[in-house]
C-alpha cells in the first residue's frame, strides 16, 4: 500500500492548556505512530507573524509550543518536525501559488471576511486593520501543505474552508504547469474531545477559562479546586451528566477508573475529595510529561537543535519539488535554453536511409543521422528492391556489426551506428 502523508500545522501563538493536549495534541501524537503513513507536523510561525508583532512572544510561544509536543511524545525521528521559517521554500512556493491564485477567491476566505463585515459594520474604511498577511493567509497555509505533497490535513471544522482554498490552488498550478502538486483532503474529526473550562463552557484562551498544560503543580491543583460545582454537600449523591468535573476526569481516566468515579459520584462524595482525585488523576498522565517539557525549555539549545535537524530533513523533500517547479513556469537556468532546444531538435529529426542511383546502374542507400552524417554507405544492388529488403531488415534488428558486413562501413564507430538505428527503431 502506498504511503499516506498527514500534515498537521500548529500555530505558534499563546501557551497550551489543557484542552489543547486533549483536543489536539495527544491524538495527534497517538496518530504519529500508525503504520504505513509520514507525519509531518509544523509550528507555523510564519502564520504568528499575521496575528502578532510582539517579537518576544513570538519566540516564547515557538518554544513552549515545540517543547509541549515533543514532552507529549512526538518522536522527532520518527516525523517530520519542524519549523515552517526554517524551510525557504514555502515562502518561495507561497509566491509561485499567489500567481495562481485568484483575487476572488481570497475574497471569500472567513477571517479576512470577517474582519471587512466587522468593519463594514462599523461604519468604518473596510479595510481596517487588514494586513495583506491576513488576506494572503490561504495561500501561505496552502504553500504549507502542498509543500510537502500531504495527502490528508487533520483539522478543525473552522479550517475546512483553508482546505478547500488549497485544493482550488493546487489544480489552477497543474493545470496551468502539468501534474506537479497532490490535492489534500481535510480530514475533519467531528468526534474531538471538547474539554469544559473552569467555568462549564468549552476550554478556550479566549474564554480565560483554561488550565494551563504545563502550569506548575500547585496552579493546576488551585485551578482544579476553584471548578465550578454545584451546592451538594458531602453524602449528598451527585449527577456525572453537566459536570464538568466528571468529563475532564474522564478524558483522563481509564473506562474502568471512570465507572469508579461514576459511582462516587452517585454515593455522594465530596466535591473536595472529587477535586482531589481529578488532580492525581491529570498530574499522574502530566508529571512526567511537565519533567520532560521543563528540561527542554530551560535548555532551547537542545530544542534548537532538534527543530534545525527537523528542517533539514523537510528539506530533503521541499527542495528538489522547488526545483522541479521553478522548472515547470519557466524560472531556468538561462544556459539550458540552448541545450533544451538542442535537445528537442537531436529528438524531433530521426537518422534515415536515403536510396539512390549511380551513375553505374547500381542501386545504393545511405543511412544518415539527423545532422546529415553520414553513418553507413552500401554497395551496389542490382535492383531497388534488393536495397529495399537490405534497409527493411536494418530497421527491423538493428545490428552494426551485420550492416558493416552488407554495406560499406563509413568510418564511424558501431556504437554510433547502432545507436541510431535503435533511435530510428524506437522512434
Ligand atoms: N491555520 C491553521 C490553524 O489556525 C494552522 C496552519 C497553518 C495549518 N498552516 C497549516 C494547519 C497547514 C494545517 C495545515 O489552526
Amino acid at each position: 500500500m502506498a504511503t499516506v502523508r498527514y500534515l498537521t500545522g500548529i500555530t505558534t501563538t499563546g501557551t497550551p492548556h489543557l484542552g489543547n493536549y486533549v483536543g489536539a495534541i495527544r491524538p495527534a501524537v497517538e496518530a504519529s505512530r500508525r503504520a504505513g503513513t509520514e507525519n509531518f507536523y509544523f509550528l507555523a510561525d510564519y502564520h504568528a507573524l499575521i496575528k502578532c508583532d510582539e517579537p518576544q512572544r513570538i519566540q516564547r510561544s515557538t518554544l513552549e509550543i515545540a517543547a509541549c509536543w515533543l514532552a507529549a511524545g512526538l518522536d522527532p525521528d520518527q516525523v517530520f518536525f519542524y519549523r515552517q521559517s526554517d524551510i525557504p521554500e514555502i515562502p518561495e512556493l507561497t509566491w509561485l501559488l499567489t500567481c495562481v491564485t485568484g483575487k476572488g477567491l481570497l475574497n471569500r476566505a472567513h477571517a479576512y471576511k470577517a474582519q471587512v463585515d466587522k468593519n463594514t459594520a462599523g461604519g468604518i474604511d473596510v479595510d481596517t486593520d487588514v494586513t495583506a498577511g491576513l488576506f494572503m493567509y490561504p495561500v501561505l497555509m496552502a504553500a504549507d501543505i502542498l509543500m510537502f505533497k500531504a495527502h490528508k490535513v487533520p483539522v478543525g471544522r473552522d479550517q475546512a474552508q483553508h482546505l478547500e482554498m488549497a485544493r482550488d490552488i493546487a489544480a489552477s498550478f497543474n493545470h496551468l504547469y502539468g501534474d506537479h502538486l497532490v490535492l489534500p483532503e481535510a480530514q475533519i474529526d467531528e468526534s474531538v474531545a471538547l474539554l469544559p473550562g473552569l467555568d462549564g463552557r468549552k476550554m478556550s484562551k479566549s474564554y480565560d477559562n483554561v488550565i494551563g498544560l504545563f502550569a506548575p503543580r500547585e496552579q493546576v491543583r488551585k485551578a482544579i479546586f476553584a471548578m465550578l460545582t454545584d451546592s451538594r454537600a458531602p453524602g449528598e449523591p451527585k449527577e456525572v451528566e453537566g459536570s464538568s468535573l466528571f468529563q475532564v476526569y474522564q478524558a483522563f481516566a481509564s473506562e474502568d477508573e471512570t465507572r469508579k468515579l461514576r459511582q462516587a459520584y452517585a454515593d455522594g462524595i465530596a466535591w473536595s475529595d472529587a477535586k482531589q482525585l481529578l488532580f492525581e488523576r491529570i498530574d499522574r498522565e502530566i508529571a512526567p510529561l511537565r519533567e520532560r517539557y521543563e528540561h527542554l525549555v530551560n535548555h532551547p539549545q537542545e530544542l534548537e537543535q532538534i527543530l534545525q535537524a527537523g528542517a533539514a530533513k523537510a528539506r530533503v523533500r521541499a527542495t528538489p519539488l522547488m526545483k522541479e517547479l521553478r522548472e515547470a513556469v519557466g524560472l531556468r537556468n538561462l544556459a539550458s535554453v540552448a541545450a533544451v532546444a538542442k535537445k528537442d531538435k537531436a529528438k524531433g529529426t530521426l537518422p534515415s536511409f536515403k536510396q539512390y542511383r549511380e551513375a553505374d546502374g547500381r542501386f545504393y542507400f545511405k543511412f544518415v543521422d539527423a545532422q546529415g552524417k553520414l553513418l553507413l554507405q552500401s554497395a551496389g544492388f542490382d535492383s531497388p528492391k534488393e536495397a529495399g529488403q537490405c534497409i527493411a531488415h536494418l530497421k527491423q534488428s538493428p545490428d552494426a556489426a551485420k550492416a558493416q558486413e552488407i554495406t560499406l562501413a563509413a568510418g564511424v564507430s558501431t556504437e554510433e551506428v547502432n545507436a541510431a538505428l535503435r533511435a530510428l527503431s524506437v522512434g
